[in-house]
Parts: structure tokens; C-alpha cells; sequence
């Protein structure tokens, strides 16, 4: 596929047109007990290439540069079955239990203990999912116990015991995991599940006032309950709670490239649609208080979507292989996270190791996916302010979703270095586009880095045989007439980072 450079876009932008600062929050992952993800995946004691506390050193060498500050964990639907006792403790004590969710066999070998100590290898932060299907407000109070209080109470107690005197000081907590789906285990409706949040809520809180608190929101738009389902949930649990959670998984099922690579735009809907209700919640309670997005799993997910696991331990579920065009859908959601950086808070990308996820393992090495790409290349460099960016781009029919803007793009401004992240998606897989970026004019700009990612083909993907199909290389970008101009192929990605000086 060949790209004509026919076609031409204007981003302006204005360090002074904020829309928010980023929470670095929103680069966040998701490690679910679910097949390789654990084991095989970040755990794998006795393999040549993990640590003595069994952790895969080659993981964590490939997940640090996504700079992802907190990683949401157990589940997933594996968390509303899941007894958090059974992982702690001697290892030869705990028991192996059979996961209702994914039909596998729990061996317990990794829990709490396992998981904080990891995130402090990692250099990241534990976000703690509690069960809200099968246990309820005194397990997960004791869990918060267990993980937050000094010495002097019997979990805390336990805790010291289990080999951690210092508290693991976990500050986000998941009220449960997608509550609304018939397929969750102990899925109620909405009135039922929100009491139950609010009782398990309060009594976290009572252990540790500091902590924060995501409640279910819907598992994704094509629900029947989506929106009203928030709406009860958090009518009841507004002051309680500090994030209601949004999940999406994009697919692209109908093989329509042209609509896929327009998946933005319903992201951008599902955004509308949570800042609208959150303004209405928040007025007709009279509140002051905000409550804000917690996006804590997203990804695309069609192609793999075996959930059998056949009562085993370790065969691979759910391993996706992922394409170019996955990757600028991934990079879309960042995008939309960074435009609506005064709502979106934080989001896990769903997951991180095997399963749906960036990085897949075998026994001897690490491969890294598309989406892996896309993700450090925003997640590295889109901090500080989020900047309102005004796009003029011609438009690409994509699909049932009409005629679509060619451009989508996100900035970012750092204040302190006073430089520009500028992420930039051209979504058109015929055309090439020359984008210009014009930044106010209080500022002259220099480049000083571009990357692109992009591919002949919206199918290309890496396997263990041709690894680096798909990845950034050097992007061109030149200031012209004090004017950025960037060079963007058909299908492809680009992150122009820039310096700026006082003109
Ligand atoms: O991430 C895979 C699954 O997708 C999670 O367990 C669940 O929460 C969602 O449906």
C-alpha cells in the first residue's frame, strides 16, 4: 500500500488551552489470575530468567519502560470467586481451588504478598480489586486491614508473620469487578450490588480513611443497563466512592479496517456520556464533591476469546495476537484519556503479560507486541498538562460510523521543561497526510524527537520469528516558518516531542 501525501492537517495548540493535568494514572495495567498471565507469565520460579523470588526478570525488564504507575489486581472475573486468604501464608499450606470464572485450576501459589512485592520490583503501585460477588464488606475490610494497619490487630498481625513488617500502604481499591454482568459470579442488580458497595466501602475506609475507592461502573456500552446501571450505582455511592470504573473491549469482528481504525470516536462517546452523568449525579445531590473515571480495562480483544480452561493450571487462555491496527486503536484510547485529562484519572490497560497483553512469554524470551509499541511511546512522554488541540483534518468514510476525521491527536505540556508531547494518528490507510502544528505565539518550537510507528499493511503483527515487524523508528518532523510539519504515512502513529522558548 503506497501513500499518496494528498492530504493535509492543522493541529493548533496553545499552552495556555488546558484541558486538564494528566494523572499519570492513566497509564496503568491489569495483572489477572488467569492462566499464563501469572504463571508462565510474570511468575515462573525456576526459570533460568526469573529472580530468587521466582519473578521473570526479562518481564520486568520490558514492562519498566511502559512506566505504568499502578497495575489493578487479582480480576477480572477471577476476583468475584476469589478468597484472598487462600494466597497468603506458607506455600505448601494454601490451597488449590477450582476458578469459576475462566474453569481453571487456582493454585495459589501467587497472592497478596507475591503481587505487592512484585509491583515494589516493578517500581510501581497495587490497585486491590475485592470480591463483591461471593464475599462481601468483613472480608474485604479485613483484606484492607491486612494490607494497611501497623502492628497490634490479628491481620496486621498476620501480615508481619507472613514475612512484611512495613504496611503495603495500598491507596486504590476496586469495589468488585464488572458487578453488572450476568456472567460475573454473584451478579446482582443494581440497587443490590450498590448497597453492598456502600457497606463494603465504609467499613474499607473505617480501616484506612486515606484510601480511594473505584466502583463498578458498566462493563461496556452495548449493555442494556449501561448508564442507568451508573446512574443507581452511583446515586447511592457518591459519597463513598472516588472513581466509577468504565470497561471496553474494541473488536473488529466485521473485518472493516476503515470503521475499526474510527474506534476513537466511540470512546470519545463513552467519555460524553460518564461526564454527563457524573454532572447530573453531582447536581441533583446538591455535592461539591467530584468523582471521577477510572478506566480500568481497555484494550482491543476479538480474535482469542477461548475463556474454557478446562480445569488446568497453565494452557494458554485468551492470547491475542495483535496487528497494526490494534495498536492505533490502543493509541486512540490514550489519546481520548489525555483529551479528557480533567475526568479520566486513571485506566489499566487489560492486561499486561500473555493474556490480552503487550508481552508474551515462552520459556526462553519476551516478545514484544504491537500495542506494547503504541503504548511507550505515548506512556513515555505524554505528561503534565493536557492541551486542548483545535484539528482541522479532512475527513475518510469509515464504515456505519460516517464520515470521520483522517487526524486524531492529543498534546501534552510539560511546564517545567516546557516541552510539548504532540501524539498524532493517521487513521487513513490510502493516504498519506502532512500534519502542521502551529503552537501559540508566546512560543518558538524545536524538535527534538519523532517516532512513528506504521506498516504497509493494518494486519502486520511481530511473532517469535520476525520480532520487530512493527516497530517505532525515527519519524520525520521539521519546523518550517515556525511551523511544525510532520510527515505521517498511511496507517501510522506518531509522537513528536518538542522544545519550546519564548518567542
Ligand atoms: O480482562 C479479561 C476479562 O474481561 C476480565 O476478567 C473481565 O473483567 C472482563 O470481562
Amino acid at each position: 500500500m503506497i501513500g499518496r501525501p494528498n492530504l493535509e492537517a492543522k493541529v493548533k495548540l496553545d499552552t495556555d488551552f488546558r484541558s486538564g493535568e494528566i494523572d499519570p494514572r492513566i497509564f496503568g495495567g491489569f495483572l489477572e489470575h488467569l492462566r499464563r498471565a501469572v504463571y508462565g507469565g510474570v511468575y515462573d520460579p525456576g526459570n533460568p530468567r526469573s529472580d530468587s523470588a521466582g519473578f521473570r526478570s526479562d518481564v520486568l525488564d520490558v514492562l519498566q519502560p511502559l512506566r505504568m504507575p499502578l497495575i489493578r489486581y487479582p480480576g477480572g472475573n477471577f476476583v468475584s470467586n476469589y478468597d484472598w486468604r487462600d494466597g497468603i501464608g506458607a506455600v505448601n499450606d494454601r490451597p488449590r481451588r477450582r476458578d469459576f470464572a475462566w474453569r481453571s485450576i487456582e493454585p495459589n501459589t501467587f497472592g497478596t504478598d507475591e503481587f505487592v512485592a512484585w509491583c515494589r520490583t516493578l517500581d510501581t503501585a497495587p490497585y486491590l480489586v475485592v470480591n463483591l460477588g461471593t464475599l462481601g464488606a468483613a472480608e474485604a475490610s479485613a483484606l484492607v486491614e491486612y494490607c494497611n494497619s501497623p502492628s497490634g490487630s490479628s491481620w496486621a498481625d498476620l501480615r508481619i508473620a507472613n514475612g512484611s513488617e512495613a504496611p503495603f500502604d495500598v491507596r486504590v481499591w476496586g469495589l468488585g469487578n464488572e458487578m453488572d454482568g450476568p456472567w460475573q459470579a454473584g451478579h446482582v442488580p443494581a440497587s443490590v450490588y450498590a448497597m453492598r458497595a456502600r457497606q463494603a466501602g465504609a467499613l474499607m475506609k473505617g480501616q484506612d480513611p486515606t484510601i480511594e475507592l473505584v466502583v463498578c461502573g458498566s462493563s461496556g456500552n452495548s449493555l442494556p443497563t449501561y448508564m442507568e446501571w451508573d446512574r443507581i450505582v452511583l446515586e447511592e455511592c457518591w459519597d463513598i466512592v472516588d472513581y466509577i470504573a468504565a470497561h471496553r473491549y474494541s473488536r473488529n469482528e466485521r473485518g472493516d479496517s476503515a470503521w475499526f481504525l474510527a474506534e476513537g470516536v466511540e470512546i470519545d462517546q463513552i467519555l460524553d456520556d460518564y461526564r454527563s452523568l457524573l454532572g447530573y449525579v453531582r447536581a441533583v445531590r446538591g455535592s461539591d464533591k467530584r468523582v471521577y473515571i477510572a478506566f480500568d480495562e481497555w484494550n482491543v480483544w476479538y480474535k482469542n476469546r477461548e475463556s474454557d480452561g478446562d480445569w488446568q493450571v497453565g494452557t494458554p487462555l485468551l492470547e491475542e495476537i495483535y496487528n497494526l491496527e490494534d495498536a492505533l486503536v490502543c493509541a486512540q484510547y490514550l489519546t481520548s484519556f489525555i483529551r479528557n485529562a480533567d475526568l479520566v484519572k486513571l485506566a489499566c490497560l487489560a492486561q499486561i503479560v500473555n493474556v490480552i497483553a503487550p508481552v508474551l512469554t515462552r520459556a526462553d524470551g519476551v516478545l514484544l507486541q504491537t500495542i506494547y509499541h503504541a503504548f511507550r511511546m505515548i506512556s513515555e512522554h505524554a505528561r503534565g498538562w493536557s492541551l486542548q488541540p483545535l484539528v482541522d483534518s479532512p475527513t475518510y468514510l469509515a464504515g456505519d460510523r460516517g464520515q470521520v476525521a483522517v487526524l486524531d491527536a492529543a498534546a501534552s505540556h510539560d511546564e517545567n521543561e516546557d516541552q510539548m508531547a504532540v501524539v498524532l494518528i493517521n487513521r487513513s490507510m490510502g493516504d498519506a497526510l502532512e500534519v502542521t502544528v502551529e503552537i501559540g505565539e508566546a512560543k518558538d518550537a524545536d524538535v527534538i524527537g519523532t517516532e512513528l510507528l506504521t506498516g504497509d499493511d493494518p494486519k502486520l503483527a511481530n511473532d517469535w520469528d520476525r520480532r520487530d515487524r512493527v516497530r517505532p523508528r525515527t519519524g520525520s518532523a521539521h519546523v518550517v516558518d515556525g511551523r511544525v510539519r510532520i510527515a505521517m504515512p498511511p496507517i501510522s502513529l506518531a509522537v513528536v516531542r518538542l522544545q519550546l522558548t519564548d518567542s
